[in-house]
This record gives structure tokens, C-alpha cells and sequence, in this order.
């Protein structure tokens, strides 16, 4: 018996040495330790062996378990460390090679302005604050200087809910202004936000659909005037369609939460049927602007002789549309993913100020 035990030594331990690969070594390994190996079934047959004998035979066969398993190890080793070195020696990064196929989706134009908008607001210190879609009145309209029965609410073309218990409906928001009120309610100035969002109204032609973007934007603090606002908007304008020297106009105009309120209008050409961006003598509306009304400070419980601030309201879609030269504003909402390939942006190029609004 002990003879053979040591045969099975030598066949085991030969065999491991013999092994020139982890793939061969796996198979030696089976054969000698495995659920049915040979040594493993020499550990397994102990209980047949006579009680005097068991105990010198047991230490002897668990010691040439742990010799073969202690071999196996230390060539696996060495076969591990061997094959690593070989393959560092033949894998070859090949630098000619054309870069991984772009990925296939894209970034909505949507999404894509959205980010830059961000992008732009961030680096000028403004957080993003996000309200609901679907609003109260007060929020919506009450608390902006638009009460019930201001002719600001027939123009609004509002979508409303079904009238609740008490005999009031909440709306779909038909602007993000109502972020500015939600805004100041819940936290104290100073505040710089901008509110990105969906917003609501009932209207549907070439130009209009019932669901669009804007982005809100609104200082409060107690220093901020008229002079801040004009150049945050110059600065903002500028870097948006990356045209330094683009002019900006703001225009006289009315809106209940805001006073003084303007307009502002970029330069832009319209010759031949073409809108062109630049000192052409033309001009173009895109957002709306003024100084917080004391009013709707008042409302949101800041104290408006302490406190004063800006706000901005502009179409998203408005504005993608003359950046990236889209023609119809229905094909932004019709999940056609041939426009989708075409407007669309690669998922990887994030929008920065340092690394580039868009490519
Ligand atoms: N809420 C306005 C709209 O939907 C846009 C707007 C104009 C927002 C002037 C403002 C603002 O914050 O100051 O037409």
C-alpha cells in the first residue's frame, strides 16, 4: 500500500510539472483532486480501512493531497506568470485603427440646448430649480401680478384640469415663471436660478405646439439692477449662438411681474428668404425680460424694500431652431428618428464653456 501511495505521489507530482499551460494543469488538477480524482478518492475510501490503521493511513493520504495540491499551485504560478508574459510580448495595440463605430443614439436638439443653456448660466454662479408641470393658480398666475381676470390670462391660452371639490382647477403651467415663485418662496435671497422646463398652451399651428420649452431665469438679491441684467443677457446671448460681437437690443415692453419689462432682440438678416445672425441692421425677438415687480416679491413673503432682482423668460425651441438652423418647429415632438440622426448630438460631447457649446 504505501508504495502505491507513493507511486501516486510521483505520477502527480510529475504530471503537474509535466503540465505546460493553465488549461493542462486545470485537466491535471481534476484528475488528482476533483470530485472523482484519484487522490480524492483514496481520502474517501479511509473508512473502509481498519479502525488500528486509520489513523496512521489517514495522516499519510491527507499528506499527499496537500503535496499534489501544493504542487499544482506553485506551477499555476508559473504557467499564470509565463502566459501574461507571453501575451504582453504579442498583443499590439494597433494606433492606425479607426476609432469604435460612433454610438447610434442621439441627444435631442431639445436636450442638446437645454444643456448649453446650462452650461452658459452655470459658469455665471445661477443653480437649475425645477417645478411642477402641472400648476395652481396662485403660482401660475396670482403671485406673478396676474389676477383673476387680467386680460394676461386670455392670452395665455391655459389648459385646464377638471374642477376639484372646491371649486378650483389647476393648470398646465403655460411658462416656467412659476419656478420663480415656488423658487422664492422656499429659500431666501440672495438667489440666482435659471428653470428649465415644459410648459403648456392651447395652440397648434407652424409655429405653435401645445407643448414646448422654456427656461426661466431670476436674481434676488439686494444689489442686482437694470445694468446686471443687460449684461448678464448680452453675455448669455453671446456665448448661446457663439457670436462675439452679435447685437443685442432691448425694447421697451410689458409683462405683469416685471418693472420696467423689455424685450430682447438679437441682429439678424432675413435677405433672400434667409435668416442670417449678425450686425445686419435687422432684428429678431427672443426673450423676455425686466426687473422683479415689488409685487410678486411681496407675494413670495421677500421684502421688497430690502430685496430686488432680474428675471428672464425664453423659448427653448425658439432658439434651437436659429442655432441649429431647423426649419419646423412640429418636427421636434414627431420621434422621427431619421431628423433624429440628422439634429441630433452625439451623446459623449457635453456641452462646456471651455470644451465647446456643440460640435
Ligand atoms: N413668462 C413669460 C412668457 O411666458 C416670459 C417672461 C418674460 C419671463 C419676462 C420672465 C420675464 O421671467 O421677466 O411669455
Amino acid at each position: 500500500m504505501s508504495d502505491d501511495l507513493e507511486a501516486i505521489r510521483a505520477k502527480w507530482l510529475e504530471a503537474a510539472t509535466a503540465a505546460t499551460s493553465t488549461a493542462e494543469l486545470a485537466a491535471v488538477q481534476v484528475g488528482a483532486l476533483g470530485k472523482s480524482g484519484e487522490i480524492t478518492g483514496l481520502v474517501k475510501q479511509l473508512g473502509q480501512i481498519a479502525p488500528e490503521r486509520r489513523k496512521e493511513e489517514g495522516q499519510r493520504r491527507n499528506q499527499l493531497k496537500e503535496a499534489v495540491a501544493a504542487a499544482i499551485e506553485a506551477r499555476r504560478a508559473r504557467l499564470e506568470a509565463e502566459e501574461l508574459e507571453a501575451k504582453l510580448g504579442t498583443d499590439r495595440v494597433d494606433v492606425s485603427l479607426p476609432p469604435a463605430p460612433a454610438p447610434e443614439g442621439r441627444i435631442h436638439p431639445i436636450s442638446q440646448t437645454i444643456d448649453e443653456i446650462v452650461a452658459i448660466f452655470g459658469e455665471m454662479g445661477f443653480k437649475v430649480a425645477e417645478g411642477p408641470d402641472i400648476e395652481d393658480d396662485f403660482h401660475n398666475f396670482t403671485a406673478l401680478n396676474i389676477p383673476p381676470e387680467h386680460p394676461a390670462r386670455q392670452m395665455h391660452d391655459t389648459f385646464y384640469l377638471p374642477e376639484r371639490a372646491d371649486g378650483t382647477r389647476l393648470v398646465l403651467r403655460t411658462h416656467t415663471s412659476p419656478v420663480q415663485v415656488r423658487t422664492m418662496q422656499a429659500t431666501t435671497p440672495p438667489l440666482r436660478i435659471i428653470a428649465p422646463g415644459r410648459t403648456y398652451r392651447c395652440d397648434s399651428d407652424m409655429t405653435h405646439t401645445p407643448m414646448f420649452h422654456q427656461v426661466e431665469g431670476l436674481i434676488v438679491d439686494e444689489t442686482t439692477h437694470m445694468g446686471h441684467l443687460k449684461g448678464c443677457i448680452v453675455d448669455f446671448v453671446r456665448a448661446f449662438f457663439q457670436v462675439a460681437d452679435l447685437p443685442v437690443r432691448f425694447r421697451p415692453s410689458f409683462f405683469p411681474f416685471t418693472e420696467p419689462s423689455a424685450e430682447v432682440d438679437i441682429g439678424c438678416s432675413r435677405k433672400g428668404g434667409e435668416l442670417k445672425l449678425g450686425n445686419y441692421g435687422d432684428w429678431l425677438e427672443i426673450m423676455g425680460c425686466g426687473m422683479v415687480h415689488p409685487k410678486v416679491l411681496e407675494a413670495c413673503g421677500i421684502d421688497s424694500k430690502r430685496y430686488q432682482g432680474f428675471a428672464f423668460g425664453m423659448g427653448i425651441e425658439r432658439v434651437a431652431m436659429l442655432k441649429y438652423g431647423i426649419p419646423d418647429l412640429r418636427t421636434f415632438f414627431e420621434a422621427d428618428l431619421r431628423w433624429l440622426r440628422h439634429y441630433g448630438f452625439l451623446p459623449l460631447d457635453v456641452p462646456s464653456l471651455t470644451g465647446g457649446l456643440s460640435r
